[in-house]
């Protein structure tokens, strides 16, 4: 169902509908429904940050949502004298996770499928466990970027499993900060470092060993290749490739369903940022 040669070659490829129309709008219409639900008035206005010169986010809100559903703020959704929130709550959320999987019945159909199942036994998983999922809005205006990064940075196996389905439930585009990769890096680049509670509390980054024949130049402007894709296209991303989205600055959102999945046979140690609730990740099968 996949082409796995070139999934192999890329570190990603692009399945174009992938969803259909009618499975494209109940995720949509949930996801409003869920910005439209959720209680702002007892919320730590947790904001998702992961720029360069930011803080990243290692709140209880944020370190214990893996088996739950939360609302995390887009950083520019502020105003910068008085912190309030400059525009209604459904357009300043960045993103809602990360237990999607489990706990929303609509993302969890799409989620725990056969289809998804298929491409998982394709790409090489023995236990494929989903770990997380998310809902990215991408907000007109204010959609934070997200620069170059690994997912198995975040979603550490030993050795590195983590693979991403990533959804596009509207169209993404070069104006509302489409994803691009470096193809092939997930060949050539190792990963640098690992995501991790700290022992002082809050989260950070730790080194991982890497190979001195490491060459940064790597990850110029021009490696990067932007992948425009409609709605209902489900791109599969190796956690080794390195990729980024933009900001957007345009007036469209950009709503997509993201999960990954881990191989259920590695090691998953207790210092990864997100850990599994007491009946443990969700089993593809
Ligand atoms: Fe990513």
């Amino acid at each position: 169902m996949i082409d796995v040669a070139k999934y192999a070659k890329d570190g990603y490829v692009v399945i174009p509908g992938f969803l259909s129309d009618t499975q494209v709008n109940l995720l949509l219409n949930r996801s409003r429904e869920l910005l439209d639900e959720f209680d702002i008035s007892n919320h730590p206005l947790t904001r998702f940050t992961t720029g360069e010169d930011a803080e990243h986010v290692g709140d209880q809100y944020f370190l214990e949502s893996g088996d739950k559903i939360r609302f995390f703020f887009e950083n520019d959704a502020f105003d910068s004298n008085d912190g309030k929130l400059t525009r209604p709550k459904q357009q300043a959320i960045n993103k809602i996770g990360h237990g999607l999987h489990m706990l929303d019945p609509a993302f969890k159909e799409i989620t725990m499928s056969p289809h998804i199942l298929e491409i998982a036994k394709q790409i090489g998983f023995v236990h494929p466990q989903v770990l997380q999922s998310m809902i990215i809005c991408k907000q007109p205006q204010i959609g934070g970027k997200v620069p170059s990064h690994q997912d198995s940075t975040f979603l550490y196996t030993d050795p590195p499993s983590a693979v991403g389905f990533w959804i596009a439930l509207e169209d993404s585009t070069l104006d509302n900060g489409c994803l691009s990769f470096v193809p092939g890096s997930h060949r050539n680049v190792p990963l640098r470092s690992r995501f991790v509670r700290m022992p002082q509390g809050g989260t950070g980054f730790i080194d991982l060993e890497s190979p001195s024949s490491y060459d940064p130049k790597i990850e110029s402007e021009s490696d990067f290749h932007a992948e425009q894709v409609a709605k209902g296209s489900l791109v599969v991303i190796n956690g080794s490739v390195v990729h980024k989205s933009e900001a957007n600055r345009s007036d469209k959102s950009r709503f997509i369903y993201t999960f990954h999945i881990i191989e259920g046979n590695n090691e998953y140690d207790s210092r990864n940022w997100l850990q599994p609730s007491e009946q443990g990740f969700s089993c593809l099968y």
